[in-house]
């Protein structure tokens, strides 16, 4: 092995830094000179084959988790000596009447399921799959990244999920860090309520729960090389979360309800199609420094930068009325993660928005992360390792 400690060496730096930061009352130039360099992250990640299948046995964590409820999929992630495993389910269910048939169906095929009132609840990736069998539309049960209000089941769906990917841990009482989004800038759904059922349903499991913003995760996870000094943006299905990270101190964070869901839907109606026919065009063939050539994609590239220009927006007029602004000698990078920062060269396309906003803070670049869909799950496990080595 390469570095065979190198995660460690992680967390302790981060620990490091945690420490000088709960010392220092406020936030210096001169500090960002004085921190140190930190090793290159070499984390490397393997996304468990057939996690995602229906079958495979959720594991037993025999260590710290880090855990990534999204709006279009449940990450889990887990050290497994040097390196992070992943695990990843899809968030979405739909229902079905109670029956012998059914139930037949549903266990010959090893269908993930479970039962509630007088129907059956198909959950994960096999919701997908039997809903294109039956034509039917898969449900969310979290919507613009919240516990969706409309689903009143939506935690036990979230839950089932969960379950098919870790069960309780070995050692009672570990430690799981979950990701939470940052407020809403208008918008709709409590986030005071999603962040607190997930508490207790974790703790339910036997896991000592702690949350973590997700822009702060995806710092964690991307921006070791910058002393965790940076702006991490997660661009998911049902919204972007932001936070302007200062030596691993969250200084400002957001989120807006707009993403990749928005995208969809935006050109659907637009052009006249089903979203998620424009979902699956989005994600095989766009392109974004390629000219568009056609109806869909050029309503793509309106609503893409649609969602760059309101993330872009919000963050200088939060950035403008800060009154904890870091006074930072250096530029700050961007990191860019989530599906929806996927698409060939968005990292060109945000930079060159970017240059049409004048910002409070010089930025240094922007950045896609190195694992967009795993970042958030990843930073969060960081975190988790972290708290117990405390
Ligand atoms: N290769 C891709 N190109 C463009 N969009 C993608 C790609 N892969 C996934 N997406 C989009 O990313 C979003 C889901 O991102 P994800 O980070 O999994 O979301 P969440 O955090 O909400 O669970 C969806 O809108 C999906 O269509
Ligand atoms: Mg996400």
């Amino acid at each position: 092995m390469e570095n065979d400690n190198e995660l460690e060496k992680l967390q302790g730096r981060l620990s490091e830094l945690k420490k000088q930061g709960t010392m220092a009352s406020s936030f210096v130039e001169d500090k960002m000179g004085a921190a140190q360099p930190v090793d290159r992250q070499k984390v490397t990640s393997k996304t468990a084959e057939g996690s995602e299948a229906r079958q495979k046995k959720a594991i037993i964590p025999t260590g710290p988790v880090g855990l990534d409820v999204g709006t279009s999929h449940i990450i889990a992630a887990c050290k497994d000596r040097n390196h992070i495993d992943t695990y990843k389910q899809l968030n979405a269910f739909f229902t079905l009447p109670k029956s012998n048939f059914a139930r037949n169906i549903l266990s010959k095929n090893d269908i993930l399921h479970f039962e509630m009132g007088n129907h059956f609840y198909i959950y994960g990736y096999s919701a997908q799959e039997f809903a294109l069998m039956f034509h039917v539309n898969t449900r969310r049960s979290i919507k613009k990244g919240l516990l969706s209000a409309e689903e009143k089941d939506s935690i036990y769906v979230v839950q089932a999920a969960v379950n098919s990917l870790i069960q309780p841990p070995k050692q009672f009482g570990e430690t799981l860090c979950f990701a939470t989004p940052g407020e809403p800038l208008q918008g709709t759904g409590s986030l005071v309520y999603h962040e607190s059922i997930l508490k207790r349903f974790l703790t339910g499991m036997g896991y000592t729960p702690i949350s973590i913003n997700e822009g702060m995760a995806v710092v964690l996870a991307e921006l070791s090389d910058y002393d965790y000094t940076g702006i991490g943006i997660s661009m998911g299905g049902g919204m972007c979360n932001v936070c302007v990270s200062y030596l691993s101190f969250p200084v400002i964070t957001f989120s807006i309800q707009k993403a990749g869901d928005y995208i969809d839907s935006m050109v659907g109606l637009s052009v006249d199609e089903p979203a998620t026919k424009i979902q699956s065009i989005k994600e095989k063939n766009f392109d974004m420094l390629k000219e568009p050539k056609d109806r869909i994609s050029t309503a793509l590239h309106i609503f893409y930068e649609d969602v760059i220009h309101s993330l872009l927006k919000s963050l200088q007029r939060i950035l403008s009325s800060s009154e904890h602004l870091p006074m930072i000698s250096k530029p700050m990078p961007i990191v860019l993660s989530g599906g929806t920062a996927m698409p060939a060269g968005c990292e060109e396309k945000f930079q060159k928005i970017l240059q049409s906003y004048d910002m409070p803070i010089q930025i240094e670049g922007v950045h896609i992360a190195k694992d967009p869909l795993n970042a958030t799950a990843k930073g969060a496990l960081i975190m988790a390792l972290t708290e117990v080595t405390e």
